[in-house]
């Protein structure tokens, strides 16, 4: 488990402290050019580094995308492949820049399926960011929601501490930061595929049909803005939630 990340900032009124990115789309976006499904993942690659710039600016403190799910491994070996050492490139050719900025990554997924090289790229990066505190980015490999909530509640067992909403929140591959507040899907579908299931109870969805490569500033505002008009309840009346009564400890705690 991570330790937990204290950004140096709040964002301003209205603007998510937490977004969350299903990054879908890369293979549509190669395919309508003619090109290889991994030319779609490189320029993915780019699209999440603006937007990881553009997160920055706007003092939103944790950005957490999905980068390869647990289901992934149904794709082609040689996409497979070609995502692994994508990822090993855009670490050695990302990392310093991030570094520069503030960014404190970290990379929650089951690692135990991945080769050692990957293992350790992914490791060294965790390691070299770690005194950072402007903007939490959180690379989803090899994630799933299931396999998250399965380990957090193995991890209870192992230790005998009783099982609550509190406890199994802390356990989580995500504990270090809180729950998203709003969570964009590109590419058009409308579902989670197995993304953040415990953790995105009470975040507020946006999807487009953006694909992930022409994701850019524009796009990450438009999705803002209509996060800005949302009015988040969490169980309450409109009335009660728009007079700012207090919630109960456990709505408070995703909150
Ligand atoms: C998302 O893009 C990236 C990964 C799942 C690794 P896709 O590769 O799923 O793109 P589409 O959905 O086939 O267009
Ligand atoms: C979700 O996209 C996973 C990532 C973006 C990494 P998929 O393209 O794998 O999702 P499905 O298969 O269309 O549901
Ligand atoms: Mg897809």
């Amino acid at each position: 488990m991570a330790s937990p990340f204290l950004p140096s900032s709040q964002p301003p009124k209205g603007v998510p402290s937490h977004v969350a990115i299903v990054m879908d789309g890369n293979g549509r976006w190669a395919q309508k050019r003619w090109l290889p499904r991994v030319a779609g993942h490189k320029r993915g690659v780019d699209a999440l580094q603006k937007t990881v710039q553009c997160c920055l600016d706007r003092r939103v403190s944790a950005l957490t995308v999905f980068a390869f799910s647990s289901e992934n491994w149904n794709r082609p070996t040689e996409e497979v492949t070609g995502l692994m050492e994508l990822l090993v490139m855009a670490l050695s050719r990302e990392v310093p820049n991030l570094k520069k900025h503030g960014v404190r990554l970290y990379f929650p997924g089951n690692r135990s399926q991945l080769s050692a090289r990957v293992v350790q790229g992914l490791e060294a990066a965790e390691a070299d960011t770690a005194g950072n505190n402007r903007l939490a980015l959180n690379v989803c490999f090899n994630y799933g929601g299931r396999w998250d909530v399965v380990q957090a509640a193995r991890r209870l067992a192992q230790t005998g501490r009783e099982i609550t909403e509190q406890s199994l929140s802390e356990a989580t591959a995500l504990s270090h930061v809180g729950d998203p507040d709003l969570l964009i899907r590109t590419g058009g579908e409308l579902r989670i595929s197995n993304f953040l299931l415990w953790q995105s109870a009470y975040t507020e969805l946006y999807f487009t049909d953006c694909l992930w490569p022409d994701f850019d500033a524009a796009e990450l505002d438009k999705a803002l803005t209509d996060f800005s008009g949302r009015q988040r309840r969490f169980g309450q009346t409109a009335e009660q939630s728009a007079a700012g009564e207090p919630l109960d400890a456990a709505e408070q705690r995703h909150a």
